[in-house]
């Protein structure tokens, strides 16, 4: 359990923390983990409200962690409960006041709410202690609910949380919120500037870029693992590489639109063309100001280069897409990156890219059966994608088809 002075240098980090730009997903887990261990809970979730609806968005739980092996980590599923109050999360929503809850297994009978045993029954896990607080903005609208559960003492029985543990949790809960919005500016400007650079419909280019985003975070963070690199490096990482992938095709901003909407195949030329996108959507990164800067230029230029070096751009000047010195094929035409010579942000999301794209339909194309999308994936292993890669992808096939059903194109 934390003392005193860790509960005040808990609160001065997660101040610090927060007030990083942070990607949405990686701020919700923080705000989980410093809220779980500063009351010492088991278990906790928070929702994200849109609209009349909650959406239980991540969940953590020791208990339930505790029985997975090392490195799984919990799947978590994706419903929604609607903001009445009917439900615990949907009355804290609703009334904006949070509920502390002893045990939520002897709720008074007149209470307007009610404790939904679905989740307890299907993962045979217990919860009885509650503490549900609202995360508000600045215009005291409730933006998403943070919930607690089962708060232990050090013998770890589990037992009522305090008004003390109430208390904190409220100024807690106004500074994660603050960074819960902020996050959420954050991902809404990208998603406009990206939806500028595909001038498709914003739902379903949100969803494409979520989706390959969430891929190559997934796939980043086993091969991370399997390195035994540092966490917090990890982390960082994973937060730049997320958005960095979001943005892979965003030289796609210079093409026509005749051959980005083209329903047919492309001709030659028109390939040729298209393949510019690439080192097109480097040179908007290349003042490499930051490392994430740096990290979007390395995705958009290597993320159609292939590990047997028959990709594009090859090895090329960004400002002008010429062959580098000594990099000439006989043909006069750059030669491909190859293997290891490619970086691994491009490597990750040439697979998380190509994954996506059979998967889903396309202008020009049907989305295809998984089957034929994996068989394919398998047969390219050491053609088109890193074989170490397409293994890590198999062993998380499980969460990659998760971040699939919760990033779905709405059309
Ligand atoms: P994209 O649609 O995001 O596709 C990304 C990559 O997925 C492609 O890179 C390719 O490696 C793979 N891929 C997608 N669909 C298929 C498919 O039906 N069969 C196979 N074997 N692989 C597929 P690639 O080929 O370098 O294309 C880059 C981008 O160029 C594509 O991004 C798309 O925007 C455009 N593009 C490629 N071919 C066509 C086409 O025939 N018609 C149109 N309109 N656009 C195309
Ligand atoms: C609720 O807060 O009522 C939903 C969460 C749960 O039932 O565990
Ligand atoms: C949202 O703002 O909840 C959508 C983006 C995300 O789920 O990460
Ligand atoms: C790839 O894009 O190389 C995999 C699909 C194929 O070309 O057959
Ligand atoms: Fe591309
Ligand atoms: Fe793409």
């Amino acid at each position: 359990m934390l003392n005193e002075k860790e509960k005040l240098d808990t609160l001065a980090n997660l101040g610090i923390e927060l007030n990083r730009v942070q990607d949405l997903d990686i701020v919700m887990e923080h705000i989980l983990i410093e809220a779980r261990r500063f009351v010492n809970a088991d278990a906790g979730s928070i929702y994200i409200r849109e609209n009349d609806l909650l959406y239980f968005t991540y969940t953590q739980n020791n208990t339930l962690q505790q029985r997975l092996s090392d490195g799984e980590k919990l799947i978590y599923s994706t419903f929604h409960i609607p903001i009445n109050k009917e439900s615990i999360a949907g009355y804290v929503a609703a009334t904006g006041q949070p509920l502390n809850l002893a045990d939520v297994y002897a709720l008074d009978p007149s209470c307007p709410y009610h404790f939904s045993k679905e989740f307890d029954k299907k993962t045979n896990y217990k919860t009885q202690s509650v503490l549900t607080i609202p995360l508000k903005n600045h215009h005291d609208d409730v933006i998403g609910i943070l919930q607690i559960i089962n708060a232990e003492d050090e013998s770890r029985k589990v037992v009522s949380f305090s008004p003390d543990d109430e208390r904190m949790m409220l100024h807690f809960a106004s500074i994660a919120a603050v960074a819960l919005e902020r996050a959420q500016m954050t991902r809404a400007i990208l998603l406009r500037m990206i939806h500028m650079a595909e001038m498709r419909d914003p739902k379903e280019t949100g969803a494409h870029v979520n989706r390959v985003g969430g891929y190559a975070v997934e796939l980043y963070e086993r091969w991370a693992r399997r390195r035994q690199l540092n966490l917090k490096e990890i982390d960082r990482c994973r937060d730049i590489l997320r958005m960095a992938a979001m943005l892979h095709d965003v030289g796609k901003i210079a093409i026509s639109d005749v051959i980005l909407k083209k329903p047919g195949r492309l001709n030659e030329s028109e390939f040729e063309t298209m393949k510019q996108h690439t080192v097109l959507g480097a040179r908007l990164f290349s003042d490499r100001q930051s490392d994430f800067d740096e990290a979007a230029a390395m995705v958009a230029l290597n993320h159609h280069e292939r590990w047997d070096g028959n990709g594009y751009p090859g090895h090329v000047d960004v400002q002008t897409a010429k062959a580098l010195k000594g990099h000439t094929r006989s043909d006069g035409q750059p030669l491909g990156k190859k293997g290891e010579y490619i970086p691994l942000y491009g490597r990750i999301v040439a697979l998380a890219d190509v994954y996506d794209a059979l998967s889903s339909a396309r202008v020009y194309k049907d989305a295809w059966d998984e089957s034929k999308v994996l068989d394919t994936i398998e047969s390219e292993s050491g053609r088109h994608f890193d074989p170490e890669l397409v293994e890590i992808f198999f062993s998380s096939l499980d969460f990659l088809r998760a971040i699939q059903r919760r990033y779905q194109d709405k059309n």
